[in-house]
């Protein structure tokens, strides 16, 4: 069994003259010692590497490759195991794109294919088709506009007032807020209630014990409370965000009803109210979701899909209704300036949200290298601990960036 894997890297210069016949040579001396094999193709700005080998050569081998400053924005598209080797007898092979242009990229690598003993490469093959793209198209990430090294982050305090919970009735819940921003204009977009439970845990510690119907009976209600904190906030012209289950819409009787008798009670508008679909549940019962939606949308709510991409949150709810805005799931930020399949993800999506109409929020956004690729890519508004951590009862100070 061995480890395979794929990166695409875009060197800091041009190589020129036998910089990269050096580079080379140096590599395929160490990975004869280590056991590793491969290729590496570099077409004058990106590498793209295949390496193949034991699980750890291979594991500390591209730790020190993302360490080398002689490229950057190291991206994994690939890594996974494989039964054999591919090109046994190639402990670095080069591909000088420029120089093979034109030729037949499947012919050149069956010259140095040990694949499952001799017989030919398998052209449906994932690695020989991303060797091919590279080889035969122009690469490009993208032009990343954004560079982390550049962004400074200083705080500015909340604009907010502080809320004093005591001025409102014993509650079953808390809430925490935390803005959405637009990090280039400095502007807030809206601000999220997130429920907590008495004691400051966790949404799940605060529905725990709940049966099905009670819950959604709570999580409706409780907006009550979050739309009374939100009052004392003064949040002017800036929307308040609030999750629901779509469920709660569906099974509770005259929801939508209710939670607009909630807004007026504490003189929001409904324009200024954006309803967080959270869908941990597939959705029983479409036809009447849609009809709580519409109604929604009637009285002027806007409506976000949360957490798209995680659990249920996915393609065929977006098939089927789309929001004002889709925020992507946290786990599909997590380090996406490195992770070439979610960075794929990403960008088809920003693709779909731009054909209709849909504005995406990046969210659980934690390094400022998450950003700059989110930003680079198209994405405008974000979410997360770079920009503020959620506060109890208040926003807290945001971090801006700053060009240095
Ligand atoms: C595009 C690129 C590809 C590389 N490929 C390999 C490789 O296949 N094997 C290797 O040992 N080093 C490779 N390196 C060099 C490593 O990043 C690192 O410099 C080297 O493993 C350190 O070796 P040392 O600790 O023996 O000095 C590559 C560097 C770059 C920029």
């Amino acid at each position: 069994m061995f480890t395979v894997l794929v990166y695409k890297s875009r060197s800091v210069k041009q190589l020129v003259g036998d910089e990269l016949a050096a580079l080379v040579d140096a590599a395929a001396e160490k990975n004869q010692k280590n056991a590793i094999s491969g290729v590496l193709l570099y077409d004058g700005d990106y590498f793209l590497q295949y390496l193949e080998g034991p699980d750890i050569a291979i594991k500390l081998l591209y730790h020190l490759i993302t360490l080398d400053d002689r490229h950057r924005n190291v991206v994994k598209l690939m890594e996974d195991f494989s039964p054999a080797r591919r090109f046994g007898g190639w402990s670095m092979y080069c591909i000088d794109v420029q120089k093979v242009y034109g030729e037949d990229i499947y012919a050149l690598l069956s010259e140095g294919a040990t694949f499952n003993s001799g017989e030919s490469l398998p052209d449906h093959d994932r690695v020989i088709k991303l060797i091919t793209a590279f080889a035969t198209s122009r690469w490009s990430d993208g032009e990343r506009t954004l560079h982390a090294e550049d962004w400074q982050f200083q705080p500015q305090p909340s604009p907010f007032d502080v809320v004093n919970p005591a001025r409102i009735q014993q509650a079953a819940c808390q809430f925490a807020f935390q803005p959405i921003v637009s990090p280039l204009t400095g502007l807030i977009s809206s601000i999220e209630a997130l429920i907590r439970s008495p004691s400051g845990g966790t949404p799940r510690q605060c529905f725990e014990g709940l049966s099905a119907e009670e819950l959604y009976v709570f999580d409706l209600e409780s907006k009550q409370h979050a739309l009374a904190l939100a009052s004392q906030m003064q949040l002017g012209p800036i929307k308040l965000s609030i999750n629901l289950l779509p469920m709660s819409l569906v099974r509770v009787p005259n929801a939508v009803e209710k939670l607009l008798s909630y807004i007026a009670q504490f003189d929001f508008k409904p324009q200024q109210i954006i309803v967080e679909i959270t869908e941990q549940e597939s959705i029983a019962n479409f036809d009447d979701f849609q009809r709580a939606i519409r109604e929604l949308r009637l009285a002027g709510i806007s409506v976000s899909i949360d957490d798209f991409g995680a659990g249920f949150a996915g393609l065929t709810l977006l098939s089927k209704f789309q929001p004002e805005k889709l925020k992507v799931d946290r786990l599909i930020v997590e380090n996406i300036h490195k992770d070439g399949p979610k960075q794929a993800i990403v960008r088809a999506l920003i693709e779909c949200a731009h054909a209709l109409g849909i504005t995406i929020v990046a969210e659980g956004v934690e390094t400022v290298e998450e950003w700059c690729w989110l930003q680079s890519a198209g994405v405008d508004l974000f979410q997360g601990f770079l920009f503020a951590k959620p506060m109890l009862n208040g926003v807290a100070p945001i971090q801006w960036p700053v060009q240095t």
